[in-house]
Order: C-alpha cells, then sequence, then structure tokens
C-alpha cells in the first residue's frame, strides 16, 4: 500500500486535502490524473446503469436537504456507529476496531484494556442553514444520496412516465464523520457514491436482488478488476438492516485486506413509506392492469467511487522487468489500467524535439485525437524514458513519429507511426489515418 500512496502522490493522482497545513484526516483531493480516473469511472457508470438502458432515469440531488427527510430515514435517530475511547491513549476507536486477544478486548493503538463502554456516535455532519443557529436550523450534510431519490420518488415518476420496474440513478457526494478514517481513501469523510434505486413490485424484489449483483459483477469486470479478486458476501440476518431481506456485499482484495467496495440491498418498500407517512404526501404506484395502488418496494445496488478508484490502482499497479536504452534489464513500474478507466489514453512522442517536422507532425497528430481521446504530447528525454513515464501514469497507448513518417527513407512509410501497447510493449507501424479507428476500439 505504501507504494501505492506515495505513487498516487508523486504522479497526481490524489493528494492529502489541505495538505499545506497538516492535512485534515480523511480528506482527499483528486489531481490532475485522479481526477480522469474518477471521471472515467462515473462515466463508464452512468453508461451502463442509465444511457444504456431503456428502465433507468437520472438526478442530481441537493446535498443539503430538510431535517425531516434525516428523521423520516432514520438517519438522525440510527446512522451511528459504535464508539469505544482508550482511557490510556485517549484514542477515540470503533468499537469493531478494538484488537480481540484471547478474548480480552484491547486498544489497537496502545494494547491498553482500560476501555470506556461503547456508546453510539452519529455520522451524521450537522450544520445550518440561514442566519441562525438555532434548534430550527439544524440539517446535515447528506451520508447517502438514496434518500434524494426516495423524496423525490412521485416527480420523477409522474415526468418520466415510466412503468415498474424502473431505477433513479444518481452519483454524488456524501459525507460520514467516521471515527477512524482509515486505508487511504478507503474510509473517508468526504466520498462519492453511484447509487441505484431501482423500484418493483413486491414479488420480483429477491429476483431482481440476484440480477442487480449479477449486473454489478460485470461492471467492475468490465473496468478491469479480475473477477477472481471480487468476491460476493451474503450479508447475514443480524448484520443486516431491519427492513432488508436480503443484502449481498461486493468486496474486493485490497492489500490491506478484503473490504466492501458495493452494497446490493432489497430495502423493501422502507424507505418510500416512511417518507410517505411523515410528509402525508402520497407516495404511491397506480397499476393501470390491476387499478391496485401500492408503495413500490426497492433493491439498491450503491458503490462508492473512491473505492472503485482505489481498487482500480491496486489492481493496475505491477512492476515488471524491460530493458532500458543499452538493453540493460531494469524495473518497470506500469499501471496496467483497462484502456477504458485509463486517464491518458495515449502519449504522442516525436522521436528528436529538435527536428522541426517530427515535433509539426507529432503536434498534427496531438490535434486530430484530441477530439475523440485524452493525450499527452511529450517530446523531452530519450524515448525510452517516455515511454517510461506514460507507463507509470497507465497510459495505454504510445505514438512515436519518427523518420519513416516523414517518408524519408521509404516513401511507403510516409505517414505512418508506430504504435505501442503499455503492457506487451509490442510496437506495430500504422497508417495516421487510421489512429483514430483502431485506438477508439480499444477505449470504447
Ligand atoms: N444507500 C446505501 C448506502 O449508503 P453503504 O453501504 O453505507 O450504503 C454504500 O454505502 C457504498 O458507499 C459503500 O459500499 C462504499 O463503497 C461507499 N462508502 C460508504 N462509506 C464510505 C466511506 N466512509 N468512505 C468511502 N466510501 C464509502
Amino acid at each position: 500500500m505504501e507504494k501505492i500512496v506515495s505513487l498516487c502522490k508523486r504522479r497526481g493522482f490524489i493528494f492529502q486535502s489541505s495538505e499545506i497545513y497538516g492535512g485534515l484526516n480523511g480528506l482527499w483531493d483528486y489531481g490532475p490524473l485522479g481526477v480522469e480516473l474518477k471521471r472515467n469511472v462515473k462515466n463508464h457508470w452512468w453508461r451502463v446503469m442509465v444511457h444504456e438502458r431503456d428502465d433507468v432515469v437520472g438526478m442530481d440531488g441537493s446535498i443539503l436537504m430538510n431535517r425531516a427527510v434525516w428523521k423520516a430515514s432514520g438517519h438522525e435517530e440510527t446512522f451511528s456507529d459504535p464508539m469505544v475511547d482508550c482511557r490510556t491513549c485517549k484514542a477515540r476507536l470503533r468499537a469493531d476496531q478494538l484488537t480481540d486477544k484471547k478474548g480480552a478486548l484491547q486498544c489497537p493503538n496502545c494494547g491498553s484494556k482500560d476501555l470506556t463502554e461503547a456508546r453510539p456516535f452519529n455520522l451524521m455532519f450537522k450544520t445550518y442553514v440561514g442566519a441562525t443557529e438555532d434548534e430550527s436550523s439544524i440539517t446535515y450534510l447528506r451520508p447517502e444520496t438514496a434518500q434524494s431519490i426516495f423524496v423525490q420518488f412521485k416527480n420523477i415518476l409522474e415526468v418520466s412516465r415510466k412503468k415498474l420496474p424502473f431505477g433513479i440513478a444518481q452519483i454524488g457526494k456524501a459525507f460520514r464523520n467516521e471515527i477512524n478514517p482509515r486505508n487511504f481513501t478507503f474510509r473517508s469523510r468526504e466520498f462519492e457514491q453511484m447509487e441505484l434505486e431501482y423500484f418493483c413490485r413486491p414479488e420480483q424484489g429477491m429476483e431482481l436482488l440476484e440480477y442487480w449483483k449479477d449486473e454489478r459483477l460485470k461492471f467492475y469486470e468490465n473496468i478491469g478488476i479480475l473477477r477472481d479478486k471480487l468476491h460476493v458476501r451474503t450479508v447475514p440476518d443480524d448484520e443486516r438492516a431491519f427492513y432488508s431481506k436480503g443484502t449481498y456485499d461486493i468486496e474486493y482484495d485490497f492489500p490491506f485486506g478484503r473490504q466492501e467496495l458495493e452494497g446490493v440491498a432489497y430495502r423493501t418498500d422502507y424507505d418510500l413509506s416512511q417518507h410517505q407517512k411523515a410528509s402525508g404526501k402520497s407516495l404511491e404506484y397506480f397499476d393501470e392492469e390491476t387499478k391496485q395502488r401500492f408503495i413500490p418496494h426497492v433493491v439498491e445496488p450503491s458503490a462508492g467511487v473512491d473505492r472503485t478508484v482505489l481498487a482500480l490502482i491496486c489492481e493496475a499497479y505491477s512492476e515488471d522487468q524491460a530493458a532500458d536504452e543499452k538493453g540493460k534489464m531494469e524495473t518497470r513500474l506500469v499501471l496496467r489500467f483497462h484502456p477504458r478507466v485509463a486517464p491518458v489514453k495515449c502519449g504522442v512522442f516525436p522521436l528528436l524535439k529538435n527536428n522541426p517536422q517530427l515535433v509539426a507532425k507529432a503536434k498534427e497528430i496531438v490535434d486530430l485525437l484530441r477530439p475523440h481521446m485524452t493525450v499527452f504530447y511529450d517530446e523531452s528525454g530519450a524515448i525510452g524514458r517516455r515511454y517510461r513515464r506514460q507507463d507509470e501514469i497507465g497510459t495505454p497507448f504510445g505514438i512515436t513519429v519518427d523518420f519513416e513518417t516523414l517518408g524519408e527513407k521509404d516513401p511507403s512509410l510516409r505517414d505512418t507511426v508506430t504504435l505501442r501497447e503499455r503492457d506487451s510493449m509490442k510496437q506495430e507501424r500504422v497508417k495516421i489515418s487510421d489512429l483514430i479507428h483502431l485506438l477508439s476500439v480499444r477505449i470504447a
């Protein structure tokens, strides 16, 4: 993990938030490459969950909502983790993170057994809306995006004219005042979620739970996570929310252990029923065929953007051996991102930076490709070094403009370039006019 964290900072994927002031625990900033990677994950999720489906529409809700939402959803009352204080080192700990030594619980920091009883700690960040800071102006930063979907259910049903089963998808920020943020971005205090609330008839719930679990596994495979590293955990009855009839956790083998990437939960009609009761507004669905009114049930695949990004970086990180300029073997650091999510799709290099014709041709290629993909132009240093720099940030393709491109040796090679593939390091000679098609197919 240390190597990954250091690479993330060195190459501009992820920095500590407010770093020049000593940071703020559990908060992170994404740099130039991190933001591209994150955007590619979100775009792919939106593409397969919304654009490629007839039965899902999107929304983008506000982060602050009426406090009544959090009362009705149960978050104000129960969205808490059990917290324990260590009386010796004064650490505040999540009760489930204590060390168990032969049945005796210990502080994981100092080993002390002098611990307080566990008490609930509400994870929502409280804030005030408007100029007065009193009980009447309290609300919270949302701890999940799901609730705005539930409270807009009726509006969206009306405008979209969808019939059950159908879903509402949302990507957005969520905030939790985690007691112990840890494992880099894995448990943060501010993060992004990609959530789908898929509304259905009660009798469809269990079947759709299986369906969405399978769809979500496919999603991770399609962005380059090996199926062997993904695991489905059936959440046991005593860990499941009381209203859920079934929940799966999709887990990934991170370097720090097997941990949750996403929850897929059958939440029954709990959320809509709660909001109907509390708001006094009907959130029922009218079935035109049976002429019945009822509150739909919901299956929710809820994924974390930041956890997915972290899993992709962990999955991509690799070191292998490759020959340097002089043929000497050296360790090559490569991020083997799936081309679909790679922050930069293609590096473009003139063989020599002091040859105006090579430089002009390379820049022409950059202009040609830029409307279709993210491209990085690099003319400094030996070509091998330039390849290595791109390998390290996971750029899947490299294009080199050389004297053959100018047709100097063999006129039949005029306007061709070498196209290098990151993982195999194989090079092929291709026509410039074929580049857009060749690359677009591979990064789609
Ligand atoms: N609406 C359901 C819900 O929020 P959750 O299991 O609490 O369920 C869903 O959260 C996903 O959000 C998790 O699987 C994880 O990917 C992400 N997530 C939750 N807490 C997080 C945190 N503190 N830091 C980063 N990601 C988090």
